[in-house]
Parts: C-alpha cells; sequence; structure tokens
C-alpha cells in the first residue's frame, strides 16, 4: 500500500513536472572557448556578443578576467570545471569549496551564472578511464559547496557529455545505447542528475556523424529539404539533428529518464581543416539549425519537449585546441580568432547579419616567409618543425592553403611560427632560410595571418624595452665596481 501510494505520488509529480516544465522555445548561446596562443581580449568578446545579442555563454573554465568583463551585463553565463581538476574534487570537499568560494561567490553579486559544467567531454572515449571515474563524485562535491554557498537555488550542477557517449552498430535511435564502458557511471550521473533536476548536458555533431559515417548525406547533415529521409521504427527524419537528438532521446529512456530536460552543449559545423568543412557549409547548417530552433518544432521522439537551451560550437577560433580528432577542432569559431565574421547569420530572430568585432589590435602588418634567395632544399624539414609547435591546420587537404604550392607553403609554416611568438625576430630565423616581409603573401582564400596584440605580448615588448635600458647601466655598474 504505502509503496503503491509513493508510486501514484511520483507519477504524479513526474506529470505536473512534465506538463509545467516543458521548454516552450528553445534559447541559443555560444561556447567561448580560451585555448588560443592570443585570445581575442575578454572586453571585446564582450562587446561582439553585445552587439550581435548573443545573450548566453557557456565557458571551460572560470577565467577571473572572463567573468569580469562579463560582470554587469545580462549575459547568462555557464561557467565550467576543467578535467584536470576532478580527480582532486572528488577527493576532496574542500577543494570543491575552495573553488566555489574562489571562483565563483564572488562574481554571484554581479554576474548571472546558471550552470556549473563540470569537466568537459570527460567520457570521451580518447580519455579512456583518465577522467569520468571522478565525474559523479566530483559533481557532488561542488552541489554541496554550491548548497554551502547558498548559492543552489540559482545555479546548477551539469556534466557535459560527448556525442561518442552512445554506440550501436548503426546510427538510428532506436538502436542506441549507452557506450557499455561507461555505462555503469553514466547511470549514477543520470540519478545524481535527475534527483537534482539539472539537465542532460550533450554534444551533438551532425559534422562528425556524416564525416565518419559514409551512410550520412551532406545534404541530411546540412538540413536541406531534397535530402533523403531516414525510417526508424515508426518515426521518419529529416535531418541529422533531429537524428541525432532522438538518440539522445532514447538512450535516456532505455537507461529509465525519459523525461529528462536535454541541453545541447556543443553543435556547430568548422569552416577549415577537413573536406567540407567549409564556410558555405557552415553557413548553410547553421542557417538550417536557426530555422529550426526558431520553428519551436520538436523532434519526432519529442514533439513538444524542445532542448531548453542550445550552444553553438563555437564563438571564436581557437589555434591551441587539441587537434586529437581532426584538423578542424581549430575551425568551429562563427567569427574567426580575430572576431571578424565568416558568414551571415541571423543569430536572433529579426538580425540580418553578423557584427564584426570592433576596434581589433594586431601586431604590425609584418609576415616571416621563406627566403628565396636561399637554397631552400631542407626547408621542408624545418616547416615540419615549425608546425609542431604553430598551427599548420590550413595546411591539411581539404583546407585553405591546401593548393599552396611549394615553398608558398613553407612560408605558411614559418609566418605561423612567428606570429605564435609574437613575431619576435628570432622566431624568423629558421637556420638562415626565414625573410620578414611587410608584403601581404595571402592569396584568395588563404590567408597568412598577423596575430593580435595581447597583453603578454605587449608585456613581452615592455620587457624588451626594459633590457635595452638597463643592458647599459649593468655594464656601467660593472665597470664601476671593477674599478
Ligand atoms: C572518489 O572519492 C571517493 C571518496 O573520497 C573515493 O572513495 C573514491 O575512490 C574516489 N574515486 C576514484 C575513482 O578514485
Ligand atoms: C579557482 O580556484 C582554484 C582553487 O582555489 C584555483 O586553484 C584556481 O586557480 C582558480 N581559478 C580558476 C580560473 O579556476
Ligand atoms: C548504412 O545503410 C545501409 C542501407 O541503408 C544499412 O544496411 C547499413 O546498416 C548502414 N550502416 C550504418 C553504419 O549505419
Ligand atoms: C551496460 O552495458 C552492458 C553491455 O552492453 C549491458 O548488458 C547493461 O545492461 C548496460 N547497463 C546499463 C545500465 O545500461
Ligand atoms: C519511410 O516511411 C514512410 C512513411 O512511413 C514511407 O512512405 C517511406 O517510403 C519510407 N522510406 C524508406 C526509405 O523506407
Ligand atoms: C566532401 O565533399 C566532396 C565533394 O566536394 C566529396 O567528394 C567528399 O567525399 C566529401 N568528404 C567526405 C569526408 O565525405
Ligand atoms: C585546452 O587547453 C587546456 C590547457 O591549456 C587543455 O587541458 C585542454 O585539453 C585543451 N582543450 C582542448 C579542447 O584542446
Ligand atoms: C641539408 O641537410 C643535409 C643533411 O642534414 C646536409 O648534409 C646538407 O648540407 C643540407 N643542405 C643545405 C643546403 O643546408
Ligand atoms: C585545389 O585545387 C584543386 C585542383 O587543382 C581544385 O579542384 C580545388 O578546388 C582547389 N581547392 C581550393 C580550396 O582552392
Ligand atoms: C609543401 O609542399 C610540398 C610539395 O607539394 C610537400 O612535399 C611538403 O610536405 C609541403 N609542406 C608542408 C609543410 O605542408
Amino acid at each position: 500500500m504505502a509503496s503503491k501510494l509513493h508510486l501514484t505520488s511520483i507519477l504524479a509529480l513526474t506529470l505536473t513536472y512534465c506538463t509545467t516544465n516543458f521548454p516552450l522555445a528553445t534559447s541559443v548561446g555560444v561556447n567561448w572557448g580560451s585555448n588560443a596562443s592570443h585570445p581575442l581580449p575578454p572586453a571585446k568578446v564582450v562587446e561582439l556578443l553585445k552587439s550581435n545579442n548573443i545573450n548566453k555563454v557557456k565557458l571551460f573554465d572560470a577565467n577571473p578576467q572572463v567573468l569580469e568583463a562579463i560582470s554587469g551585463t545580462k549575459i547568462v553565463v555557464s561557467v565550467g570545471i576543467p578535467n584536470s581538476m576532478l580527480r582532486s574534487f572528488n577527493a576532496s570537499l574542500k577543494a570543491a569549496e575552495n573553488w566555489v568560494h574562489d571562483n565563483l561567490t564572488r562574481f554571484t553579486s554581479s554576474v548571472h551564472i546558471e550552470y556549473i559544467s563540470v569537466g568537459d567531454e570527460a567520457f570521451l572515449r580518447s580519455h579512456g578511464e583518465q577522467f569520468h571515474p571522478y565525474l559523479v563524485g566530483a559533481a557532488s562535491n561542488i552541489l554541496k559547496a554550491v548548497t554551502k554557498a547558498n548559492l543552489v537555488e540559482s545555479v546548477k550542477v551539469v556534466v557535459p557529455c560527448s556525442w561518442d557517449s552512445f554506440q550501436s552498430e548503426s546510427d538510428l535511435p532506436s538502436r542506441i545505447q549507452f557506450r557499455p564502458d561507461v555505462n555503469k557511471t553514466m547511470l549514477e550521473l543520470l540519478l545524481f542528475l535527475s534527483r537534482h533536476r539539472s539537465p542532460f548536458f550533450v554534444t551533438i555533431s551532425p559534422f562528425l556523424s556524416y564525416h565518419e559515417n559514409k551512410n550520412t548525406s551532406l545534404d541530411f547533415a546540412l538540413f536541406k529539404e531534397t535530402a533523403r529521409p531516414r525510417n526508424d521504427s515508426h518515426s521518419t527524419y529529416k535531418n541529422s539533428y533531429d537524428l541525432s537528438h532522438d538518440t539522445v532521446v532514447s538512450a535516456l529512456s532505455k537507461a529509465g529518464f525519459p523525461l529528462m530536460d536535454i541541453v545541447i552543449g556543443q553543435i556547430g559545423w568548422p569552416t577549415n581543416g577537413a573536406a567540407n568543412a567549409t564556410s558555405s557549409n557552415a553557413e548553410t547548417f547553421m542557417k538550417g539549425l536557426m530555422k529550426h530552433i526558431q520553428s519551436k518544432s520538436g523532434t519526432p521522439l519529442r514533439p513538444k519537449h524542445l532542448p531548453t537551451e542550445v550552444y553553438i560550437m563555437s564563438l571564436l577560433d581557437e589555434d591551441q585546441r587539441s587537434i586529437a580528432a581532426g584538423d578542424f577542432e581549430r575551425h568551429w569559431g562563427i567569427f574567426t580568432f580575430d572576431g571578424q565574421a565568416k558568414y551571415n547569420l541571423d543569430f536572433v530572430e529579426g538580425a540580418t547579419k553578423l557584427v564584426n568585432a570592433q576596434n581589433v589590435e594586431y601586431l604590425p602588418s609584418r609576415w616571416c616567409v621563406a627566403n628565396n634567395n636561399r637554397d631552400l632544399t631542407n626547408a621542408s624539414a624545418r616547416a615540419l618543425e615549425a608546425c609542431s609547435a604553430a598551427d599548420c591546420t590550413a595546411l591539411s587537404p581539404g583546407s585553405s592553403c591546401f593548393n599552396l604550392s611549394w615553398p608558398a607553403n613553407i612560408s605558411y609554416a614559418f609566418n605561423s611560427y612567428y606570429q605564435q611568438h609574437d613575431q619576435k625576430p628570432e622566431s624568423c630565423g629558421f637556420g638562415g632560410l626565414g625573410l620578414i616581409t611587410t608584403v601581404d603573401p595571402s592569396v584568395e582564400n588563404c590567408r597568412f595571418f598577423v596575430e593580435l596584440q595581447t597583453s603578454s605580448s605587449s608585456s613581452l615588448d615592455r620587457s624588451f624595452l626594459m633590457k635595452w635600458i638597463l643592458s647599459p647601466m649593468i655594464v656601467l655598474f660593472f665597470v664601476l665596481d671593477g674599478r
């Protein structure tokens, strides 16, 4: 009897929950990552967000300079805890409390923080068992710390899951399951989330589905009306987004959480670093996605229960993202690294096009190229060395600079290295093969970058200057001392 009553009340609760809490619209935000050698200054990024009416951002850390720049705006923020911290937060409540105290509490009066995302895709297959065993322990310690800091009413603790957390022989929703090696942890996570009414954060990637699975057509991935639909049991899917979304729904249902809210934590289309990673495909994809979101039409398995939020991957290109998954990883931005729109997009209903970052400060208009007056026989080895430190993803097959002939491709590599090293003269050495020029070597789509001025590059300049000022004084000192 008691258990029956209990069951009815759970059912009643669930029903109220699902009739009152389904989001009627999906809000759109962006991922703002910081794995760049010369990041656009936070204040400029905040201006960029404001001028494009973007009022939700997802961060991968809790960088105080970034939160400072967001302070006092209407931008709603999701802060992140890097994977490297999971182990210590699982082991120690005190460490979690320190993090919340040091990085969160002092900003909660001036920044609207909505989520703390614990880990960055800790379930990624390539991470193996390095991070995910600590996830749930870390998340619950963070939640305890948030509760102790009296923030639990306003801040939810969530855990972003990678697209490869799922697995099946086909990509159809009815066949899908959580990956066997993570499903135990996943179940604990889902219990944790549902207990605290937190949504399930997940990456959806029509680009990767297309890139990896030759069964998906480009048209299907790009929301084209002409794409051949795919059927799964009684549902017909017209695009890859719906299919992927329902894959998540299906996996959650099978695990016993059919009503859990979904947030798409990352979705986008890269513009370089792989075949079909082009601005024109990205534009088609993003426009299709925006239209889908604005139409408020659900998916076959969830016609009315929309995702609460969708976070675009990504705001800006980042030249230091790991390229383990592919060279395209550094080219997810809807804006280039320096805040210039790659294509047009109605980000919010009624907007006409994206607004670029203003008054961006670059290093001087100087490039490093291969010196044609030298014997360049061994230049390729030098270029490879440069590329191992710098960003040569634009030279890979299918990318914007793939068609450069030799030695222009060597120049590209030299220049990337030179820019990443703040145009320091010695970073254009390459055993005498490098040459600094003021003539822009860019050709067509292949842009030879000039990096941004950053506080570290200007402070470097200052320290150089100090050395020049100080060294005669030191010499003088020794001369005087020696007498
Ligand atoms: C996480 O922390 C708990 C409590 O300290 C500990 O028992 C558990 O072994 C830790 N998990 C891992 C994977 O080390
Ligand atoms: C956050 O807090 C931790 C622990 O107090 C500290 O080590 C870290 O540097 C802080 N800052 C960021 C951006 O996480
Ligand atoms: C690809 O499609 C064919 C026929 O439509 C199907 O038999 C096969 O299982 C699919 N493969 C994958 C990996 O989805
Ligand atoms: C985990 O995966 C195994 C193997 O596929 C399966 O037998 C088991 O039912 C799964 N458990 C959960 C909780 O999904
Ligand atoms: C998918 O289902 C629809 C209607 O249920 C049917 O008309 C169509 O032929 C099916 N398509 C395929 C490729 O099986
Ligand atoms: C990308 O597009 C080209 C045509 O432009 C096509 O031939 C190629 O197979 C596609 N690449 C991938 C990875 O599917
Ligand atoms: C970003 O950089 C941090 C450290 O600089 C690294 O731990 C993390 O894996 C990087 N993320 C990506 C996606 O490359
Ligand atoms: C190129 O490298 C080889 C082997 O290291 C060396 O013997 C040769 O002198 C180099 N050529 C030039 C032009 O530097
Ligand atoms: C590169 O060259 C090939 C053939 O010369 C051409 O088909 C292709 O469109 C070019 N790619 C770019 C990105 O310019
Ligand atoms: C430059 O092009 C040459 C010839 O096409 C090729 O052998 C070399 O590997 C390329 N170097 C780089 C850094 O892309």
